[in-house]
């Protein structure tokens, strides 16, 4: 008889998928714990940073409920057309204030590769709580 696969082999395949597109959004949950007193991504509140829900492709300094608190240097890369892709975002992560000169994150950036592909496979997933 047919039998559906459990949901933990779902997980685990869904996963090891994510793995090969080059980030574990499992892993990347746990590297999240690094931004969480700043940033939520599991909803759309505010925190000292602006929330992170949907930010995979969001133009930069754009969370309408962030608006008045970005940093000018924020809103204007966006203005300037600087969208939130892969590319961009690990960047950014890699060395925030090299990436976006004069931005207020005070945060010095991620050292490795892994945890930034797995932070942006986290975010791109959609995170629930
Ligand atoms: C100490 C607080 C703090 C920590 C820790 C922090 N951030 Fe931020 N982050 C901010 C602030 C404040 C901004 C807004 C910067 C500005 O306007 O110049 C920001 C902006 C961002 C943006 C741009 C969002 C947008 O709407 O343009 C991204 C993406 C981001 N942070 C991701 C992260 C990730 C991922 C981590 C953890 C690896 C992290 N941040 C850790 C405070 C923080």
């Amino acid at each position: 008889m047919f039998r559906a696969a459990s949901p933990a082999g779902l997980l685990l395949l869904a996963s090891a998928l994510a793995a090969h597109a080059g980030g574990d959004p499992a892993l990347g949950k746990h590297v999240f714990n690094r931004c969480i007193a700043c940033h939520e991504a599991a909803t759309d509140r505010d925190k000292v940073g602006p929330h992170l829900m949907g930010v995979v492709g969001r133009t930069a300094g754009s969370a309408e409920s962030f608006l008045g608190h970005y940093s000018e240097a924020m809103k204007s890369a966006g203005a300037a057309g600087l969208v939130w892709n892969e590319a961009n975002l690990a960047e950014y992560l890699k060395a925030p204030k090299l990436k976006v000169p004069g931005n207020k994150m005070a945060f010095g950036g991620l050292t490795s590769d892994d945890d930034i592909a797995n932070v942006i496979a986290y975010l791109k997933a959609d995170p629930k709580p």
